[in-house]
């Protein structure tokens, strides 16, 4: 038996990253038409528990679908790979990755773990059941932002970048393309990219999954609010403002947004603005982007990785590619 080891934990946010870039993010989307809330903000202490709440309802489909994927091939996965180090982005609770991490161990093929987020205290306590869980296993957490810090993640080994929940779907076009750009550009010959993506289906099943009927994704959306109140000052008023999530046909995405039911004054004093609310304006919080396989393959190529695998759930719900840097 393996001795337990105790995980490393490696902050690259400054530590005014949380106020400073809030400040940016919130002066930037707040001024803009549709106004929009950045939703990295989301993951505060109370998001996450939210967030992992959300994952346990019968609505939210893609939790159980991208599971249902990692069941039923993990072993080839990781085969495919021939990793021996997983970088998880945007990890959470790493509660799925586990079914990677088990098929590693199966494979007596890994030998170290990086989980990356921006949700610290998340992290930590996933970092510290993995090392507990699987002994001998070197977890190298790292307190970082994906769409910034690609470039200081952990070196060497055969590494395969996990990028699950269907996390990239709520990045912008644009982000998007920097983001797969700049991972594309950081990967050596043999590391690869599994990616996980929420796949195009009726607009009925979508919206139960973004509007559950015990209202836990509408709390989710609105501790956006809570953020900025408690973090800038702010005095928006959860009551008049209802959820209004809708798809957005043309785009392919979800988009979850907080509609002004009054007319209203909000002040943010941290980031030196007040705005003038008028009924029915929208404030985006949060867009979830669907892909079509084909979409998906070519965004990959575009950025120089070749595509191994696509991986499908039975109904189709969902997918997983592996793709290799050449
Ligand atoms: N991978 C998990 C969690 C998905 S939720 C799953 O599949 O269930 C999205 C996660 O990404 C949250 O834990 C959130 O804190 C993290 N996150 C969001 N934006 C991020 C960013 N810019 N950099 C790093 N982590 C981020
Ligand atoms: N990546 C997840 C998704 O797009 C994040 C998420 C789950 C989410 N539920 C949400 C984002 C509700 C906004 C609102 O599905």
């Amino acid at each position: 038996m393996s001795e337990r080891r105790e995980p490393e934990m490696t902050v690259l946010l400054d530590p005014d990253w949380a106020s400073g870039s809030l400040v940016d993010d919130v002066r930037r989307g707040l001024t803009r038409h549709p106004r929009t809330l950045p939703p990295r903000w989301l993951y505060d202490d109370h998001g996450s528990q939210l967030f992992d709440e959300i994952t346990r309802l019968p609505e939210y489909y893609p939790f159980l679908a991208e599971r249902s994927i990692l069941e039923a091939h993990a072993d080839e996965i990781v085969a495919a790979s021939g990793a021996t180090t997983l970088v998880e982005l945007g990890s959470g609770t790493s509660e799925k990755t586990r079914l990677l991490l088990d098929a590693f161990t199966r494979a007596g093929q890994l030998t170290r773990f990086a989980p990356v987020d921006v949700s610290e205290g998340t992290l930590r306590a996933a970092a510290d059941e993995i090392a507990t869980a699987y002994p001998g296993l070197e977890v190298a957490a790292v307190v970082g932002d994906f769409t910034l810090h690609l470039a200081q993640l952990p070196q060497g080994g055969r590494r395969m970048v996990a990028f699950l929940g269907g996390t990239i779907g709520n990045l912008y076009l644009e982000e998007r393309k920097a983001f797969l750009g700049a991972l594309g550009d950081l990967l050596a010959p043999g590391d690869s990219v599994l990616l996980g993506t929420d796949l195009v289906k009726s607009a009925d099943r979508l919206i139960a999954a973004y509007d559950d009927s015990q209202g836990v994704t509408e709390a989710f959306i609105r501790n956006s609010l809570t953020v900025v109140n408690r973090e800038l000052g702010a005095d928006f008023d959860q009551d008049a403002f209802s959820y209004i999530p809708f798809w957005d046909g043309h785009m392919e995405r979800m988009d979850m947004r907080l509609r002004a039911e009054v007319p209203q004054r909000v002040s943010v004093p941290g980031a030196d603005l007040v705005l003038d609310l008028a009924v029915g304006e929208e404030l985006r919080v949060e867009i979830s982007t669907k892909f079509r396989v084909s979409r998906i393959a070519a965004e990959l190529e575009a950025t120089g990785l070749a595509v191994a695998r696509v991986w499908t759930d039975e109904p189709g719900d969902f997918a997983l590619t592996l793709a290799v840097k050449p």
